[in-house]
């Protein structure tokens, strides 16, 4: 009686944060169906912009767990082949899924959506919080791999190849901040994919 208690405690803690999605759930995405393969050198946007003014989401974590947060500090590059760079606070539940996992993606989408990447994604956490249950998004699996949403307009999926944190000594100018204080941690993704909304 006491292991069906506890059974049933866990799965109530589980099903109250992240997303999970059973195989068959994630299997049945229509990826090819939704959007088309094109190469990131043929997206053609302001990358500032669709970072900085339009916002996008960075989803971690595998179909059988995964999250996603709003982030407006990051971009494209080049480093040997293209990269996207993302910055992330410690403290962001996302953080735990990005340590873990190789792959990321980072999606965007139409201004519609503004308000739940403001209020939802951008404020509430997936540690208490089913994101995806509360926006209505339809998680898509990725290829080659990671999770991103079918409301996108584009994703980009990226395998991590880099990451430090950030420190304010190393700032230019170095900047005084309280001892203790987090800062956020760069990462940098090898642009393994990118989608594009037919
Ligand atoms: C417009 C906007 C941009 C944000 N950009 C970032 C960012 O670049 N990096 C970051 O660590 N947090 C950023 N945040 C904060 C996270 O989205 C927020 O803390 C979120 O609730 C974290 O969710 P999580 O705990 O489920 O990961 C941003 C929030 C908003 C509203």
């Amino acid at each position: 009686m006491m292991n069906v208690l506890k059974s049933l405690f866990l799965a109530t803690i589980v099903s109250a944060g992240a997303t999970s999605l059973s195989a068959e759930e994630a299997k049945s995405s229509q990826l090819e169906s939704l959007y088309k393969q094109v190469r990131i050198q043929d997206v053609q946007e302001n990358a500032v912009k669709m970072v900085g003014d339009d916002w996008m989401l960075i989803t971690a974590g595998a179909p059988e767990k995964f999250n996603s947060m709003t982030a407006s500090w990051g971009g494209f590059g080049v480093w040997n082949k293209p990269v996207a760079f993302i910055l992330v606070h410690p403290k962001r539940y996302t953080y735990q899924l990005l340590e873990k996992e190789e792959y990321f993606t980072l999606s965007f989408y139409d201004e519609k959506y503004r308000s739940l990447l403001k209020e939802l994604f951008g404020t509430k956490s997936g540690r208490d919080t089913d994101k995806v249950k509360e926006s209505g998004f339809t998680p898509i699996k990725m290829k080659p791999a990671g999770m991103a949403y079918a409301e996108a307009r584009l994703i980009v999926v990226c395998k991590k190849i880099y990451a430090d944190k950030t420190q304010n000594e190393n700032r230019i100018p170095p900047k005084e901040t309280p001892e203790g204080a987090e800062f956020h941690k760069l990462y940098f993704g090898e642009i393994v994919s990118v989608w594009m909304k037919k």
